[in-house]
């Protein structure tokens, strides 16, 4: 169950991101090395780390051909941000919407939908994280009319705060650090045995932008997680991504268990100094005002997918890129030759992605107008 410490030494991406608290939480939870807290029972009947035993050891596995189908069906995807992920659906202005669904494989711009829900806010605080049946009901019910849309949907979870070590977000339910990890097991445990029957276009990720506390326990917690989901889906295709906020730089750190059917992802948010200029959830805030793309910038965009490509290939995996974009603040000529740029450079490689996001500060479509924004639509779905 102790897994030993990374190399202190080893090199990090730049600056990604946002408020970590060197004393949060969730450090009392996964301090030191290895997963600690879970071996004890923390109450008659609550599961235990034990309980979650990680995959089986094994060597290293090309992906199947249904791995390989199903990510190339990822094509040009959106991200529903800033809806399931907030603390409680619209606390960020945005709630999943008919017309929001409606507009999946409309006029043939995008059948792919990566689906953020926060399932921590939503779930009992012990160990066992029985998840409320209203908070299942609705992602399910999204989950359904998406698919009944012809889409392939990636279900993730996002933003569980205390496991990352990160400052909660105002309405976030925090509970006993000894319990955050396994929390994480139990509702996928739920997740998994929920969707079990439902077809191969329900992509599982579990969870997004692994950072902060979590990074030297990311390796186990994942094997962990992807033996429980076995238990109910030995097939279904399961997203996983390197600690850092998904930086393809941190790749070759992911050990991954032999499983056929796993997918990789990354997230490409460089330049970062551009795609999140005036973005408010940063610290320290970048200035706005930043153009692009020089020669520099460009560099920024093609090194992390090379990167990204050479790995997946190493370890005979199919990548996408589950999120990039740039804010709504970047000066918008530029804003409109990164999209084009960086979806050029994604697509050269092959590699499928998924615009963050649809209708907020990212948003190519405008809420309030009922429409796409057009330019951004033409960049990133265009001819
Ligand atoms: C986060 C969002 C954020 C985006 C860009 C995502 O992973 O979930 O809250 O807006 O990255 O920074």
């Amino acid at each position: 169950m102790v897994a030993p410490c990374p190399d202190p030494r080893a090199p990090q991406a730049p600056h990604r991101r946002r408020l970590i608290t060197a004393a949060g939480a969730g450090l009392a939870t996964i301090a030191g090395c290895g997963l600690v807290g879970g071996g004890q029972p923390t109450g008659r009947g609550s599961p235990v780390m034990d309980d979650f035993p990680p995959m089986p050891p094994g060597p290293a596995v090309p992906a199947s051909a249904a791995a390989l189908a199903i990510t190339a069906r990822f094509g040009r995807g959106i991200n529903f941000g800033n809806m399931l992920d907030a603390p409680r659906e619209g606390d960020w202005g945005l709630r999943v919407e008919d017309r929001f669904i409606a507009l999946i494989g409309e006029g043939g711009l995008t059948r792919s939908v990566r689906l953020p829900v926060r399932w921590s806010n939503h779930a009992a605080a012990d160990a066992g994280a029985a998840i409320d049946a209203a908070f299942f009901g609705r992602v399910q019910d999204v989950v359904d009319r998406l698919l009944a849309r012809g889409a392939t949907v990636v279900l993730n979870m996002h933003h569980y705060r205390q496991l990352d070590g990160d400052k909660p977000d105002p309405g976030d339910r925090l509970v006993e650090p000894a319990v955050a990890p396994l929390r994480l097991l139990s509702m996928w445990r739920q997740i998994a045995e929920r969707f079990a029957a439902y077809p191969p276009q329900l992509v599982f990720e579990i969870y997004n932008e692994p950072h902060g506390a979590l990074e030297p326990h990311w390796n186990e917690l994942f094997s962990r997680a992807l033996a429980v989901v076995r238990r109910s889906n030995p097939t279904r295709a399961v997203v996983v991504g390197p600690t850092h906020w998904n930086a393809p730089i941190h790749l070759p750190r992911l050990v991954l268990p032999a499983d056929p059917n796993l997918i990789l992802t990354v997230h490409h948010y460089e330049p970062f100094d551009f795609t999140h200029q005036g973005a408010e959830w940063i610290e320290p805030r970048r200035p706005t005002g930043v153009d692009c793309c020089d020669a520099a910038q460009r560099e920024a965009i093609e090194a992390p997918l090379a990167l990204a490509a050479q790995d997946a290939a190493r370890r005979g995996l199919p990548v996408f890129v589950g999120e990039f974009g740039a804010y709504g603040q970047a000066p918008a000529e530029a804003r409109l030759r990164y999209l084009r740029l960086k979806r050029d450079a994604m697509e050269r490689r092959g590699m499928p992605w998924f615009y963050w996001e649809l209708a907020a500060g990212f948003g190519v479509y405008d809420p309030m107008a009922g429409r796409y924004r057009e330019p951004l639509r033409e960049a990133l779905f265009g001819p």
